[in-house]
């Protein structure tokens, strides 16, 4: 449906005064509607699908819209159908992480053999196959949830461990990337850099792959270009390529200036020893006063790298609470903003929406080929319980499911918020 006549017809019944913060930020709109808004939130029944909004603002047919999602979204209302109706692309909130696909070690002198554990990947994969979904790949390595079979072995004799560990990651992604042969993009690595800005070593030193690679005073970086050369090759082995299966490296805090550097300087180094990297993922999980400024120079500080990197923005969520300076750190209500239970202020809900309008206004530049957020409503999101236990409400759905502000400011830029 046409943006214009889906959009425009809400607004007719309930327009009411111009006032408030809207405003113009979408930009440019290929579709530009003429709606005001205002007051009351226009009927569930007339949103369009976000999708389709998107792919117009966009100017791309069937941009990718995802959402993460747990197997039980593919069967449980109203999940299934938001997913439906709005999205275009599914990522596994977990079941795609090593530690969910192959717990136990797949043969050893220790263990028994275990099979991999696809099932519930499975779940989501044929879902998005027969329901025309895309499917982002969510993630061959992140050093959360690696299972610790890669790295036993005997660290005695250095050459051989690291050859078994990097025999077995290759093999490990083999099979995933195999197994999935539809996704269009894989998260082949997560979180690879440090937090504080470090010229000098921009990598996580407390992966385990990091300090596997790095016994008998190995390269403990190199595990990423292993990574992302075992994972072209069997791209190319199943015939996909740069343009239909992209090989990304995914983080968090990109927005931030410090862990920004450390990123770029470990995709520049990637780009420049002639690594498969086609892009970056940035997760954005963003807080409900974020400087969408920084998340621009996110975008083209991969731009600048290379004019072949593209962007995804992979794990989108706007928490309703600012973080006053030390609630990542200690985690506890104080510092963290007290909850605010399961009705926010609108004034929140409509800081929260505006700060969704600026951002798909953002996100409107050719280099950035995909957006998901990290999950589909607010009834299940992972910032109920991070940085602590709290009634968050980052999505573009409330926990009935219905299109919230926030998603009404995305889908018409010229709507009114109040
Ligand atoms: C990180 C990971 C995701 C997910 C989120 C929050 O961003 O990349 O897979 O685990 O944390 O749960």
């Amino acid at each position: 449906m046409n943006r214009v006549l889906a959009v425009s017809a809400t607004a007719a019944l309930f327009a009411l005064t111009g006032c408030g913060g809207g405003g113009s930020v979408g930009g440019s709109s290929s579709s530009s509607s003429s709606s005001s808004g205002g007051g009351q939130l226009p009927p569930p029944a007339s949103a369009p699908p976000l999708k389709t909004e998107l792919a117009a603002d966009f100017g791309v047919a069937n941009f990718p819209v995802g959402a993460a999602i747990e197997p039980a979204a593919t069967t449980t209302a109203p999940d299934n159908a938001i997913l439906l109706k709005h999205f275009s692309s599914v990522t596994a909130e977990n079941t795609m992480k090593p530690d969910t696909i192959w717990p136990n070690a797949p043969g050893s002198t220790t263990q028994p053999a275990a099979a991999p554990n696809f099932a519930p990947a499975d779940t989501i994969y044929n879902f998005a196959l027969n329901n025309n979904l895309q499917v982002r790949g969510h993630t061959l390595l992140w050093h959360q949830t690696a299972p610790s079979w890669f790295f036993a072995g005997d660290q005695g004799n250095p050459a051989n461990y690291r050859a078994t560990v990097r025999q077995r990651l290759c093999d490990y992604i083999d099979d995933v990337i195999r197994h999935f042969p539809q996704v269009y993009a894989w998260d082949v690595v997560n979180e690879v850099a440090t937090d504080t800005p470090n010229a000098a070593n921009p990598y996580r030193t407390d992966s385990p792959w990091y300090i596997a690679y790095g016994v008998g005073g190995g390269d403990p970086t190199e595990y990423v270009k292993d990574a992302f050369t075992c994972a072209n090759q069997t791209r190319t082995a199943i015939g996909k390529t740069q343009a239909t299966m992209k090989l990304m490296l995914n983080d968090y805090n990109t927005e931030l200036p410090g862990k920004r550097a450390n990123v770029m300087a470990i995709v520049q180094s990637l780009v420049t020893d002639g690594m498969p990297i086609d892009g970056v993922g940035h997760q954005f999980h963003l807080q409900i006063n974020a400087d969408v400024a920084q998340v621009t120079a996110a975008l083209q500080a991969v731009e600048g790298i290379s004019s072949t990197l593209v962007n995804h923005v992979t794990e989108l969520d706007v928490s309703i609470y600012a973080d006053p300076g030390e609630c990542f750190a200690q985690r506890t209500i104080p510092p963290c903003l007290a909850d605010v239970g399961t009705t926010p202020a609108q004034t929140l809900l409509s800081q929260q929406a505006l700060k969704y309008r600026a951002l798909f206004a953002a996100f409107d530049r050719p280099s950035v080929q995909s957006v998901s957020f990290w999950g589909i409503a607010d009834n299940h999101t992972w910032l109920n319980g991070f940085p602590v236990n709290r009634t968050n409400h980052p999505l573009l759905f409330d926990r009935q499911g219905n299109p919230k502000w926030a998603f009404w400011a995305v889908v018409d830029p010229l709507m009114s918020v109040p």
